[in-house]
């Protein structure tokens, strides 16, 4: 499949199921997958299940990161917020927020979900990270977005030089059920992109940052990074 393919396949499945999706954090997915209904039906039984699981195990590692390094007035950039989950918890935290996603149906559901928050404290704004830089932060997350994106040099570069310290995470190339969906792609039903721990390591490097944590999680990796 063409890059431009995957790219508006993914951004069309966003654009419908950010609002579904983030279900996971309250109970399931309620997501519509690509996938024809009997398998779609086993696919719900038995993956959502452990994806709900590395979703929570998620959201734990992105709150303790948010305890540990955002402080009052401090600005950070929530990059791909999605349904605003992490965009609030930052605010509660009393930081500025840059939320940021290229799905007009997250920016809307972002900007509902944070009505009843500061909103004076947040810009929330449709954006694409492959195509624009985020603006100066202390901090940044983004978290499930790299595995909708091929570009990761063009997704270091519009990030990495603007921030002192960057949360993430990544879905392993090698990991054995990854070369396993990969292969059979009706497993792989929100049409993924793959990264390598040595492609992303040297990236890191090479922007000048090194890695604070890296912590396995789900089928790929959850790393801090830290301006050198
Ligand atoms: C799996 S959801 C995660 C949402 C939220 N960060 C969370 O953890 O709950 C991925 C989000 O990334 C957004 N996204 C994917 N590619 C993007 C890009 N190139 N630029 C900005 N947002 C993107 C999608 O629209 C979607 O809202």
């Amino acid at each position: 499949m063409d890059k431009s393919k995957n790219y508006t396949i993914n951004k069309d499945y966003w654009e419908k199921n950010i609002e579904s999706y983030s279900g996971f954090y309250y109970v399931n997915s309620e997501e519509n997958i690509q996938l024809p209904f009997g398998l779609s039906v086993l696919y719900k039984k038995f993956l959502f299940p452990l994806e709900r699981k590395v979703t929570l195990e998620r959201y734990n590692n992105v709150c303790a990161f948010i305890d540990k390094h955002v402080k009052k007035g401090m600005k950070v950039a929530d990059i791909g917020c999605g349904s605003g989950v992490f965009s609030k918890k930052l605010l509660e935290k009393g930081a500025y927020v840059y939320a940021f996603d290229y799905a007009e149906s997250a920016v809307e559901l972002t900007k509902k979900n944070l009505s009843t928050v500061a909103v004076s404290n947040i810009e929330v704004s449709q954006f694409d990270i492959t195509k624009n830089c985020i603006p100066d932060v202390d901090a940044a997350i983004s978290i499930g977005v790299l595995p909708y994106i091929d570009e990761v040099d063009k997704y270091f570069h519009n990030i990495l030089p603007h921030t002192d310290r960057f949360l993430f995470n990544y879905i392993d190339k090698n990991n054995l059920f990854n070369l396993t969906r990969r292969m059979m792609s009706f497993l792989d039903v929100r049409s993924y992109s793959y990264h390598s721990q040595k492609e992303i390591s040297s990236l890191v490097h090479n922007n000048g940052f090194s890695i604070a944590e890296n912590k396995k999680l789900g089928t790929g990796f959850i790393l801090e990074l830290k301006k050198n």
